[in-house]
Parts: structure tokens; sequence; C-alpha cells
């Protein structure tokens, strides 16, 4: 299977934390960043797992590691 292909299903995840964290940022809207809004949830909840030598096929730990939405 193509990297494009695997990307493509990829994305749809990603986007979600994207949005709760633009709901979560009370009082400043619209403004996500990765460092202060993503990573913190990819540090919780993903990178048990998505990190080098883990369990997960690929790392979720630093920006060029987690495809863009
Ligand atoms: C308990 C361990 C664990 C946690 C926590 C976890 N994952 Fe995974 N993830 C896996 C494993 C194992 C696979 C591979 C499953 C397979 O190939 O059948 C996977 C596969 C994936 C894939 C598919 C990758 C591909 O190219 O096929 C995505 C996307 C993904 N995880 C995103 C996430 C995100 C985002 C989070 C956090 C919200 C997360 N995962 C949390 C273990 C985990």
């Amino acid at each position: 299977m193509s990297q494009q292909i695997r990307f493509g299903l990829v994305r749809p995840v990603l986007a979600l934390p994207v949005l709760l964290a633009s709901f979560a940022a009370s009082g400043q809207p619209g403004e996500v960043t990765f460092h202060r809004d993503i990573e913190p949830i990819l540090q919780k909840i993903c990178q048990n797992c998505h990190r080098v030598g883990g369990v997960g096929p690929m790392p979720l730990v630093t920006y060029e590691q987690a495809p863009d939405t």
C-alpha cells in the first residue's frame, strides 16, 4: 500500500485532537499550535506506544513525525 493512502487515513485521526484543543483553549479560539495544544495530548495518550521502540507503527513525538492536517 502506498504512503499516500496510509497518510490519508492518518489525517482524520490527528484532526480530532486539533478540534478538541481549539475548544479547550478558552478565551483564545482560533490559534492552535502543535507545541502548546497538540503535543501534550499526544504525550498523554499516544506516546506510550507511538515512540521509537514502542509498539505503535510510527512515533508521534515531534511535529515532524505527526502528519499534518
Ligand atoms: C496501547 C498502545 C497505543 C496507543 C496508546 C495508541 N496507539 Fe496508535 N497504534 C498502536 C498499534 C499497535 C498500532 C498498529 C495497529 C496495526 O497495525 O494493526 C497503531 C496504529 C495507529 C495508526 C495507524 C498507522 C498506520 O499507518 O497504519 C494511527 C494513525 C494511530 N495508531 C494513531 C494513534 C493516535 C493519534 C494515538 C493517541 C490519540 C494512538 N495511536 C495511541 C498502538 C497504540
